[in-house]
């Protein structure tokens, strides 16, 4: 009976260790649940820069943006891990504010389907420039310093 206590107790403590391992690993690759969908999203944005200079691929340069809209959205239920590092008093603000620029985000990212689906490539190109600003300023909010 002791030892059967003292080896569930060993088992337990060794799954501690390990998930704490897994979890640390996780966060030092900078593979957050929000860092892997913005994966996706930088990944897909680069392809969807080049296709949206063919009208002829507008079908596909939708298609793209639909899974950078379904990977925004999810991004929407994490939070930035830089939070951890504002003042306790700050952090509710924080994640206030991201949540508000990923709606946003996600506005224009419906917009931009939109106009690629109603063939308006010059309303499709003034989008994509206004994510790229929104790009450049949400990641200097809500983005850590040191990652890139
Ligand atoms: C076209 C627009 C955007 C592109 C292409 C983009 C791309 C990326 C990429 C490639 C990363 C690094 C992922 C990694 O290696 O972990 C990243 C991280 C991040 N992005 Fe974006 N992003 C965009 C818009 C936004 C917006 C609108 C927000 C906030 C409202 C945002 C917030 C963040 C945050 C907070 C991180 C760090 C991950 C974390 O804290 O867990 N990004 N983004």
């Amino acid at each position: 009976m002791k030892y059967r206590s003292l080896l569930t107790l060993a088992i337990l403590l060794s799954s501690f260790v390990g998930l704490n391992t897994a979890t640390a690993a996780h966060h030092e690759e900078g593979h957050t649940e929000l860092g892997e969908q913005m994966e996706v999203i930088g990944k897909t944005f680069r392809s969807l820069r080049r296709a949206v200079r063919d009208p002829a691929k507008n079908a596909e340069s939708a298609a793209m943006v639909g899974k950078m809209l379904k990977a925004a959205k999810s991004g929407l239920d994490h939070e930035p891990a830089w939070k951890a590092e504002q003042p306790a008093g700050e952090q509710a603000d924080f994640v206030a504010n991201f949540k508000k620029e990923m709606k946003v985000f996600v506005q224009i990212l419906t917009d931009l389907k939109a106009a690629l689906e109603a063939d308006n490539n010059d309303k499709a190109n003034e989008l994509i420039e206004s994510l790229r600003d929104q790009q450049r300023s949400s990641h200097k909010d809500f983005k850590k310093p040191d990652e890139d």
